[in-house]
């Protein structure tokens, strides 16, 4: 796994730098097209026998990673399964907005949940309320538990959430205990990674954002040491049957981090726009430059990657 680390910043490098090209374009499927081809073919250029387990885009009909898709070289001994998100924050890059990142995981055989594409509920906290919230428990509750946790006051308690219509009630809920709440056009990976970088000022990740994204984010908490639960939720018999056809019968089930990634899992993602915690892409006529973050759950190192990268001695998926 260990030796993987570079070569799948090299890889989300790649992507972000493909995509970077379609920011404000208004086009989010033709950023998302590009970040999967570009991602697919660094994927199949390296020594792995991966399978997709986390892919995107049958939600909203973008062009995917699929499924169950093989990737590399079937005779590599390195047997691993992934979890990509070509372009978190497709929108992002469309519209010219911050936070727009490539983002995957990978783990071993069976590691990464396999979790379909529909919503997923999700509450997250980092290293320092550990064990103290309950996806079940009201929002004022948990807001009081992290309080307590931080040793804070719940008004000094700050709250990130999707802004979407479905939220409204959530936020109601958040504002009526004093706390303070952020929304945030699209991105919960990020979201939840922010709960753990106390730096960022975001005590508690609340709301309902994408089931592959909750698994990346698992991925990445993993690495950090924050925590969080996911509980799909589901709009219709559609949604429950890609749920069936991967094998999940208990619809209410309530997922802990270690069930939604476990094992040795190893996280990349390179910053696409400019983010709270990655610096987006910069083009120049011959170059460009990307941040990137690689991170380990066996040993919890986080190391940021800046690079630069000539195109005159190299082409975007080369080395
Ligand atoms: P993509 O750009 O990868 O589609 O996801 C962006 C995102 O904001 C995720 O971070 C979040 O989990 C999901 O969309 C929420 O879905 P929706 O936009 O349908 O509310």
């Amino acid at each position: 796994m260990r030796i993987l680390a570079l070569e799948l910043a090299r890889i989300t490098e790649a992507t972000a730098i493909a995509a970077a090209e379609w920011i404000g374009r208004r086009d989010g499927k033709k950023a998302d097209g590009i970040a999967v081809e570009v991602m697919r073919t660094g994927f199949n250029n390296l020594d792995i026998d991966g399978t997709v387990v986390i892919g995107e885009g049958e939600r909203d009909k973008a062009p995917m990673l699929f499924i169950g898709e093989r990737l590399g070289n079937p005779d590599s001994e390195h047997k691993v399964d992934i979890a990509v998100d070509p372009l978190e924050g497709t929108n992002s890059v469309a519209y010219g907005r911050n936070e727009a990142m490539v983002v995957m995981a990978l783990g071993g055989k069976g590691d990464l949940l396999q979790a379909p594409d529909v919503y997923m509920k999700k509450i997250a906290v980092g290293p320092r309320a550990l064990g103290v919230v309950d996806i079940n428990a009201s929002v004022a509750d948990n807001i009081e538990a992290v309080a307590r946790a931080l040793n804070k006051d719940r008004s000094a308690i700050s709250v990130m959430v999707l802004d979407r219509e479905r939220h409204l009630d959530l936020i109601q809920a958040i504002s009526a205990t004093g706390a303070k709440v952020h929304t945030i056009p699209d991105g919960d990976v990020s979201a939840c990674m922010a709960t753990c970088m106390e730096e960022s000022g975001i005590d508690m990740y609340l709301g309902v954002g994408g089931a592959p994204e909750g698994v990346l984010a698992a991925s990445a908490l993993r690495c950090i040491g924050g925590q969080m639960w996911g509980r799909l939720t589901f709009r219709n018999d559609d949604e429950r049957g890609r749920a069936t056809r991967l094998g999940i019968s208990d619809f209410n089930k309530i997922y802990t981090m270690n069930e939604l990634a476990h094992g040795e899992v190893m996280f990349a993602a390179t910053g696409v726009t400019d983010g709270s915690m990655l610096r987006g892409v910069r083009r120049w006529s011959s170059g460009a430059s990307t941040q990137s973050i690689i991170m380990r759950s066996k040993t919890g190192t986080v190391r940021t990657i800046s690079a630069e990268h000539n195109f005159s001695k190299k082409s975007l998926v080369e080395d």
